[in-house]
């Protein structure tokens, strides 16, 4: 592995199983089923193997993690290896006897996502009326001694409420909160035009972060997630292609990111075929956009390559069908009127009447991917 990055990351994607419909998720559109799942002892090996690539951090991720039973036995070889472990969760389905099990296994930290400040939000964008199962959650993580963090994916829908979303955090003691924009992959992609939010609804949005951040000071950190289509540049995503993290789906098969299911012209290894360290320095898949070789103009040519890696991989396929094309969010780029046109339209509507109004139109996460019912 000589010259070669070493991942320091693991998003462990155990299950695709979920009680939320998230019309934001960031899971492909073809969910995989129970089914398809890798059993405990091929987890396990996929653990072992990236620990010995240098992996330190462990993120269990789903759908919801806490439908794999077999959950704290893989938390337990994480903290065997010495490796850090964080639950990415819903809540739903977290109890005070599964907290202290994930616990005693070892477990480090929790990460908990709302959908809003309300029962109603929670409802509009994730199709569940257990707002208080959240509020239940919060108080069993830190019962258990864990650190809160929390998530929520703002969009046009909850922006205008970003000053409330921030309270409820704060009361359910929160030691950390992601204000995570909508990134257009997937089933936001889907939803696109329904969330997109407003340039004046993103800038007051702004205004109160800043506000807030000063005011919470240590009390809790906030982190702001651009959304990228208002800014000028890409995002260096995921710290650029095969650079610093993998992930592993739950049928085994793994990714460079969360979203590169979606890059359907593109074949990704199996944990079942090859051990991670080959799929990481060997496969096709990991080697194709790794550095700037690949590149052609604009980012060839440009002093920024080294700096946003030519953006996203996945943005560039969702957006034009070819991965290795400039990210279209990038002002150079000469796909960028498939975001700017988006942006337009997004602008010529009111952006906070609109909530109800949305609800029929809005493509829930399933199986099969349908309206409201
Ligand atoms: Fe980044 Fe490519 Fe745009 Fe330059 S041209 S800013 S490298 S995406
Ligand atoms: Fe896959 Fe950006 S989300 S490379």
């Amino acid at each position: 592995m000589n010259g070669m990055p070493h991942p320091y990351a693991l998003l462990a994607e155990v299950t695709h199983q979920c009680p939320l419909h998230c019309v934001y998720c960031s899971n492909p559109l073809a969910l995989l089923d129970r089914h398809d799942e890798l059993a405990t002892e091929d987890w396990l090996r996929v653990i072992r193997d990236a620990a010995g690539l240098g992996v330190v951090q462990v993120h269990f991720s789903g759908g919801e993690p806490l439908v794999r039973g077999d959950l704290e036995k893989l938390v337990a070889e994480c903290r065997r290896l010495g490796m850090y472990t964080n639950l990415i969760t819903s809540g739903l389905g977290l109890t005070e006897s599964r907290a202290r099990s994930l616990v005693s296994a070892g477990l480090n930290s929790a990460q908990l996502s709302i959908q809003g400040d309300a029962a109603e939000s929670t409802n509009l964008v994730a199709a569940s009326k257990r707002f208080d199962k959240k509020e239940e959650a919060a108080r069993i993580i830190r019962d258990a001694g864990l650190p809160l963090n929390m998530n929520v994916v703002l969009h046009r829908m909850n922006l205008p409420r970003l000053d409330a979303i921030i309270d409820v955090c704060v009361s359910w003691g929160a030691e950390r909160l992601e204000l995570a924009n909508t990134q257009y992959y997937g089933w936001a992609l889907r939803n696109r035009d329904l969330l997109l939010p407003t340039k004046d609804q993103l800038e007051e949005a702004v205004g109160v972060y800043k506000r807030r951040k000063a005011e919470l000071g240590k009390d809790m950190e906030l982190l702001w997630i651009l959304p990228d289509y208002y800014e000028p540049y890409p995002k260096p995503c995921m710290g650029g292609w095969a650079q610093t993290a993998l992930t592993v789906a739950p049928d085994g098969t793994a990714y460079p990111c969360p979203v590169a299911a979606e890059i359907t012209t593109m074949n990704f290894p199996s944990v079942r075929d090859h051990d991670l360290a080959w799929i990481w320095a060997k496969s096709d898949a990991f080697e194709a956009f790794r550095g700037t070789e690949w590149m052609a103009d604009p980012c060839r040519s440009c002093p920024r390559k080294e700096m946003d890696f030519g953006g996203c991989r996945c943005q560039a396929f969702a957006l034009t069908g070819d991965p290795a094309r400039t990210d279209p969010v990038c002002m150079h780029s000469p796909d960028h009127h498939l975001v700017h046109d988006v942006l337009v339209r997004a602008n010529q509507a009111d952006g906070t009447a609109e909530a109800e109004t949305v609800r029929e139109e809005l493509v829930y996460r399933r199986p099969h991917g349908s309206a409201r019912g």
